[in-house]
């Protein structure tokens, strides 16, 4: 494992599994399937994530890249708890001095620890958004989430976090289903960034969008990087994004990592084979 010189971890992931399906005796365990494969031909069920483990330091950005159905948006989603685990176990040093595994932990806690310590921009802007709420409303909802109740401050502070996205703070009242899709993103992040959190979540945050209003979202995620320090796991099926944002990369294929590293080093020398070949389809 590769720790960039002075950082500090802020989360760690281990072992990391989680299936869909009710699993039959032919998967029981994900090293039953054959060929590395995650699907069982008996029950159908997917081992989504198998044995991952992820380490997160302070103020990085680590990027995970895979092709589609490689278990990218399963992992994020088990993290901010949307889908509960299999098993696993996962740490956060500033949350009972990273000596509680937040997966075991009560309902409550993990409320806590979702609308306290992370943000989440889903993939589908209909997971991260509530469209017949405003885009303020959205915000307003994930700062009530983490104590602000006061309603000027929750305006001033929406204005703000809208500003910062380059969204005009005229359409704060607008409801984002009317928005194009490169604007429900920029809602997302602002709705995602609201509680401060020091760990952000962000999956396929580009994807579909035209390229000049990718750009625009990339250099929004790095001057939040930058201004806040916040650790980002960023999503992306497009290596080239990952190029982008990424200070160190995890590659998966089937639920498994299957390479990681600094993302300058795996584009370089990529060893795995599956990677070498996402690396030559970039060039
Ligand atoms: N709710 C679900 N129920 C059943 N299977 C699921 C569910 N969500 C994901 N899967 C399966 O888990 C595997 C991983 O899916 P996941 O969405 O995590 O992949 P991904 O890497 O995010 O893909 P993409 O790049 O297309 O977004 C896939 O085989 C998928 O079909
Ligand atoms: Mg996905
Ligand atoms: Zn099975």
């Amino acid at each position: 494992m590769i720790q960039p010189s002075g950082d500090t971890h802020l989360l760690k992931v281990r072992n990391l599994n989680k299936r869909f399906g009710k699993g039959c005796t032919h998967c029981h365990s994900p090293n039953d399937l054959k060929n590395n494969d995650n699907r069982c031909p008996k029950c159908g069920s997917v081992w989504a994530c198998i044995d991952v483990n992820v380490d997160l330091y302070q103020g990085e950005i680590l990027g995970i890249v895979g092709e589609s159905g490689s278990g990218k948006s399963s992992l994020v989603k088990s993290l901010y708890f949307d889908d509960a685990v299999t098993s696993g176990e996962a740490t956060i040093s500033t949350y009972h001095d990273g000596k509680a595994n937040i997966f075991s932990v009560s309902a409550q806690q993990k409320r806590y620890i979702r609308n306290y310590m992370m943000g989440m921009v889903y993939q589908n802007p209909w997971l991260g958004l509530k469209m017949s709420f405003s885009s303020g409303g959205n915000i307003a909802e994930k700062l009530i989430a983490s104590g602000t109740y006061h309603v000027g401050n929750i305006r001033e502070r929406a204005s703000e976090l809208l500003l910062h996205v380059e969204i005009p703070v005229g359409r704060m009242d607008e409801l984002p289903k009317n928005f194009s899709g490169g604007m429900q993103q920029r809602v997302q992040i602002s709705k995602a960034m609201a509680n401060n959190p020091p760990i952000l979540l962000l999956d396929e945050v580009t994807t579909g969008l035209d390229l000049s209003v990718q750009a625009k979202v990339l250099d929004l995620i790095r001057s939040i990087q930058r201004e806040f320090g916040v650790s980002m796991i960023v999503v992306s099926h497009d290596l080239g994004v990952i190029r982008m944002l990424a200070d160190r990369t995890l590659v998966m294929k089937s639920g498994r990592v299957v390479e990681q590293g600094l993302t300058d080093q795996i584009l370089e020398d990529p060893e795995h084979p599956y990677t070498q070949l996402l690396v030559h389809s970039l060039l």
